[in-house]
């Protein structure tokens, strides 16, 4: 006899993580493969978080703090607000999970973009509500549609900014507008994983409309610009009352020794910052170009990825393309149809890229 499930649970489609470069090389037998599928930092931690793992390592027999207080004091210090306001999570992913867990109930609404960060829609699942998913506009968030689709039964709007996966922000001024009109009993979540690379100076500070009273929480990562992702640690800026709310939800040792003192160190290291945030902007400015004379066409991206398009008849192209990609070794994400996505790599990762594409795309001409 099978075990029963919930339909709830039965119906999500698992998460798809980029495929790691280890298992693709045992799959096809090749070496020498790159990953910019994940959105990694391609400069790896800084070394002050390398060597802070290494302290950190001596002492993984005794358990972590629970309340991870010299990092909270950090970040509190970070965004001039309190240690009571800042959560910590395992990866901002878990964050977004006690979320769910902490304020739905079966049948509640959630609303978000689509397509975006997937797994919105699959925590929601998992607490039997509802996700409202609204269509980007013109490859960007839709915060006056977002608005017509609150109802009584939605709890929490995820937005995504800059937006997975297609690298888009909402600004400053159309997210005061927006949160101008959401009832304040929803709470709004900013999910900035990104928000580090993005450079326009109408990149909307969520900490201070928090500030101004709005309910929201803003979500933060050390999985991307601080390239920490193996670690799993992320945060959470929001009201005292909803971070006491997920503390009480989550498990008490969620973050481990290591991760704690490595985000800590990661925090000081400027020059990797911006190293890394450099590395990004070039990069970019490359693969761009290069786009531009191959003729695929590309979405402006405040972030450290690209999404992209191919054009021709055949609507297979893109998942074609990703796996002719796969085979020579280079891993990307197709996002469906015609649409994939690249994350930003060091400048031969880069090359290698846009060498091997212009291969595939000039074999299928042919
Ligand atoms: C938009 C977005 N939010 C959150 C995450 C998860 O980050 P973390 O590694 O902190 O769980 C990702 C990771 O890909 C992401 O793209």
């Amino acid at each position: 006899m099978m075990i029963k499930v919930h339909p709830d649970i039965s119906g999500i489609k698992p998460y798809i993580p980029g495929k790691p470069v280890e298992a693709l090389e045992r799959e096809l037998g090749i070496t020498g493969s790159i990953k910019l599928a994940s959105n990694e930092n391609p400069l790896g931690a800084s070394r002050k978080a390398l060597a802070a793992i290494r302290r950190g390592l001596k002492k993984v027999r005794y358990y972590p703090d629970g309340a991870a207080s010299e990092l909270k004091a950090a970040l509190a210090e970070k965004w001039k607000v309190t240690p009571a306001e800042v959560m910590i999570g395992n990866g901002s992913n878990e964050i977004i999970e006690l979320l769910v867990r902490t304020f739905l109930l079966p049948g509640d609404e959630v609303v978000m973009a689509s397509p975006s960060f997937s797994l919105y829609a699959l925590m929601v699942g998992t607490a039997h509500a509802k996700s409202i998913q609204i269509p980007l506009k013109a490859g960007r968030v839709d915060l006056p549609e977002m608005v017509k689709a609150v109802t009584k039964k939605t709890k929490l709007i995820f937005i995504c900014n800059p937006n997975n996966p297609t690298g888009t922000i909402v600004r400053q001024s159309e997210v005061r507008r927006f949160l101008s009109r959401i009832p304040k009993r929803i709470l709004v979540v900013f999910d900035e994983a990104y928000a580090e690379y993005a450079s326009d100076p109408e990149f909307p500070g969520s900490v201070q409309f928090l500030e101004e009273g709005a309910p929201l929480m803003m979500l933060r990562t050390f999985s991307k610009l601080y390239g920490l992702a193996g670690l799993r640690i992320g945060y959470g800026i929001s009201r005292p009352e909803v971070v006491d709310y997920l503390n009480r939800v989550r498990q008490p040792f969620n973050v481990n020794l290591p991760a704690q003192q490595a985000a800590l160190a990661a925090l000081t290291d400027e020059d990797h910052v911006a190293k890394s945030l450099e590395v990004n902007r070039a990069g970019k400015a490359y693969i761009y170009a290069h786009f531009d004379k191959m003729g695929v066409t590309c979405l402006p991206s405040e972030s450290n990825f690209i999404c992209f398009s191919l054009s021709g008849s055949d609507p297979k192209v893109g998942r074609d393309v990703y796996q002719a990609l796969l085979k020579k070794g280079v891993i990307i994400r197709h996002l469906g149809e015609r649409h994939l996505r690249v994350t930003v790599g060091l400048p031969r990762e880069n090359r290698r890229f846009i060498r091997t594409l212009k291969e595939v795309l000039l074999r299928r001409g042919k």
